[in-house]
């Protein structure tokens, strides 16, 4: 599930009344805490750390405030020297607390439930850079890129020398895969997908080379498909707007997919949620398949029908899965 721990979860709310935001990323005890919750409730395969996409963000120069109404950068990057001021930074020293976070989790969790590290993708994270905050249609962004395209392929490949040293300190802190989430890419156009986001996120995926797995995950994406699938990525997330099986016959064997309940249905009646859960596992019979939500979890959503996602989400698994070796 996306965004597995959160403001659905009581024990979450509980320690959210005690400690702000970005506290409960940057103190280990807590953020190993956080990321326990989903999986001593739910019972999920993995976990996933506690943190934030902003979080590169705030060590590479820009003030960080992450409230109830999302974040929120009052010193946006507007200039070519906004752009000049942004720094690469030494994981280890300046975000010390999130490889520590996932060693910790590592070593409570064993060898059999992977721990994955994550980290936005270099456009979503240039939306909140130059816009500030979440934004529909993050005009602000888009016209940077229009007026200034060189300006901002140069923001874009900071963001992603940056995220490369990022994830492979949380690699080297045990994280079995890495996520890159691409939020906004939706927001583009095939043009200039291919033109700006794109080759700033291969290049991570190449940074990164095969040490681990990544899984991009991409919304509202359809129109950007197949190029999306130029990422490198070894698992595609997608949300509930894709034909997995669809998506499937035209990508081949090769890239496993990663999805995609609509994070709505968990709202909805038991009925309906085993239906979409177990004619979502079917759509792939099993194979080459990571179960997930299409975007985040709900906050109104039940911790009942977050249960009941994982086990039929789970039962049906285990009805269709063949070996590995068969899809290969
Ligand atoms: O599953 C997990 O708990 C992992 C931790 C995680 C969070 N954010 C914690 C969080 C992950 C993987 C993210 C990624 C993230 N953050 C994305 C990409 C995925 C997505 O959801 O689209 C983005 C765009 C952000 C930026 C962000 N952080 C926004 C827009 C918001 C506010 C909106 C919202 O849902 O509240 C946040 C806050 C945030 N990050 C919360 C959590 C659990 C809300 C918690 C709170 O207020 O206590």
């Amino acid at each position: 599930m996306m965004r597995q721990a959160g403001r659905y979860l009581p024990e979450y709310r509980a320690i959210r009344e005690e400690h702000a935001f970005l506290e409960v990323c940057k103190t280990p005890d807590l953020a190993v805490e956080v990321s326990l919750q989903p999986f001593c409730r739910l019972g999920v395969d993995a976990v996933i750390v506690f943190s934030d996409i902003l979080i590169p963000a705030e060590a590479m120069g820009l003030r960080l405030e992450l409230g109830d109404a999302g974040p929120n950068l009052p010193e946006p990057v507007r200039t070519r020297n906004d752009v000049e001021k942004l720094r690469l930074f030494d994981p280890e020293t300046e975000t010390a607390f999130l490889p520590e976070a996932i060693r910790r989790l590592v070593r409570e969790l064993g060898p059999n439930v992977p721990v994955l590290g994550f980290a936005g993708a270099p456009w979503t994270l240039a939306c909140y850079m130059v816009e500030g905050q979440a934004k529909e249609g993050f005009a602000a962004a888009k016209s940077f890129l229009l007026h200034e395209p060189k300006i901002f392929r140069e923001l874009l490949h900071r963001i992603a020398l940056a995220t490369i040293t990022y994830l492979k300190a949380q690699i080297a802190a045990g994280a079995a895969a890495v996520q890159l989430f691409d939020t906004w890419c939706g927001e583009l156009s095939l043009g200039d997908y291919e033109n700006f986001a794109l080759p700033a996120t291969q290049e991570i995926v190449s940074g990164i080379a095969g040490a681990v797995p990544v899984i991009h995950y991409t919304k509202a994406s359809h129109h950007l498909f197949p190029a999306v699938a130029r990422s490198g990525a070894d698992v595609l997330s997608v949300d509930w707007r894709m034909d997995l099986s669809a998506l499937r016959a035209e990508l081949g064997p090769r890239i496993a997919l990663q999805g995609n309940v609509d994070p709505a249905v968990l709202l909805g009646p038991s009925e309906e949620i085993r239906r979409v859960t177990s004619e979502t596992v079917a759509a792939l019979g099993g194979a080459g398949h990571i179960l997930n939500l299409g975007h985040g979890i709900l906050p109104q959503t039940t911790v009942e029908n977050a249960q009941l996602f994982v086990q039929t989400g789970q039962r049906a698994l285990l009805q269709e899965a063949k070996p590995a070796a068969s899809w290969r």
